[in-house]
């Protein structure tokens, strides 16, 4: 059994399906602040909080767990700068309350939900591994706190602690059978907030910025489909499982980077948006938003030929295609 921790969010719930169609049995541990009840579709739920570690001492007690997938966690940048301490306890500290607890289980394979956002402004693109880590913003700072840490637990010898950090790049799309999707609330995302406008909820997209250090002036991201991040998620679990005994092996390689590789401007997104839509949306340029990086391009060469992963929504088209029809679906009392 996986325990996915945030299981009830939008990247989790669709690890969760991926691990369930592969076979694997999951619980899921959420405390619905930001995730969804009715996006546990799959597995068990308990609903409860990653600082109770009384309850994390009766999971570990009394199911067989193999390993932990762990994303809960805040994940908006913008609140981050906001609140940069309540990123801290909630990213960073609870973690920690995970690893003591797992430690007390004796529960040594972990993947981690990492970010691109570990890179802040990159000194060169695309984006490697090696890439030097400095976030600019204290999400990206609490995601990297996390990974020294790792780093370290599994270099004690004392533990055969194994772990694999995935790095996302911008994430999107949804479960092209539309049983669970991207649903934020509040949303800060450009591809759904787009689509909003495409649908009416909102009247505009706020472009933030035109004066970026890119062609056409708007930011540049990877976007990379959700149900491929899921499929990264069971590659590097199996790998862990696979190579546990030749753990230097796994300890050369427990970091990727997870995108297509392609770069779309923000211009570029919402032009894609309203092709895939058929219809005309209302933007508007904007002052820029605090934190953004101007490009974020990912290689992604080390978990294609390691985890022998293949991304198969390779496309911005075939990754709106899918978040415009969830979308639909989630606004269709609009
Ligand atoms: N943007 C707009 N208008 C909007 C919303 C976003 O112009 O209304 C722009 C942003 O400024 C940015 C781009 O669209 O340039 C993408 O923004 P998102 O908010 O969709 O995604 P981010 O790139 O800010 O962040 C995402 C994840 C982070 C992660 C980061 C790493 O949300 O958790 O990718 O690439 F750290």
């Amino acid at each position: 059994m996986i325990l996915i921790t945030g299981g009830a969010g939008y990247i989790g719930s669709h690890v969760n399906k991926a691990l369930h169609k592969k076979g694997y049995d999951t619980i899921v541990l959420d405390n619905l602040s930001h995730g969804h009840e009715y996006a546990v579709k799959w597995g068990e739920f308990i609903e409860g909080d990653l600082s109770d570690s009384d309850l994390l001492k009766s999971i570990f007690n009394s199911y067989d767990i193999q390993g932990v997938m762990h994303f809960a966690a805040f994940t908006s940048v913008s609140e981050s700068i906001e609140f940069p301490v309540m990123y801290f306890k909630n990213n960073y500290k609870n973690t920690l309350n995970l690893f003591k607890n797992m430690e007390i289980a004796n529960i040594n394979k972990f993947i981690f939900s990492s970010t691109a956002a570990l890179y802040g402004n990159p000194e060169s693109i695309p984006i490697t591994e090696k890439n030097k880590l400095n976030p600019i913003n204290p999400y990206g700072k609490s995601k990297l706190m996390v990974e020294k840490i790792l780093e370290q637990k599994s270099k004690e010898k004392s533990n055969d602690f194994n772990y694999i950090s995935l790095r996302y790049f911008n994430a999107s799309g949804a479960d092209p059978d539309l049983e669970i999707g991207e649903d934020h609330n509040p949303e800060t995302h450009l591809i759904p907030l787009t689509l909003d406008a495409a649908i009416g909820k909102r009247e505009k997209i706020a472009i933030f910025g035109n004066d970026y250090n890119t062609p056409d002036g708007t930011c540049i991201r990877d976007y990379i489909h959700v149900c491929d991040l899921a499929q990264a998620h069971i590659n590097a679990f199996e790998y862990l499982q696979e190579n546990f005994e030749n753990s230097d092996d796994i300890k050369e390689n427990s970091v990727f980077n997870l995108g297509n590789g392609n770069g779309f401007s923000v211009k570029e997104v919402i032009d894609t948006c309203e092709k895939i839509t058929k219809k005309e949306i209302n933007k508007e340029i904007a002052n820029r938003r605090e934190g953004d990086p101007d490009i974020l391009i990912a290689d992604s060469k080390k978990a294609i030929n390691v985890l022998n992963w293949k991304p198969k929504f390779n496309s911005l088209d075939k990754i709106v295609e899918t978040a415009w029809k969830w979308h639909k679906k989630l606004n269709r009392n609009i």
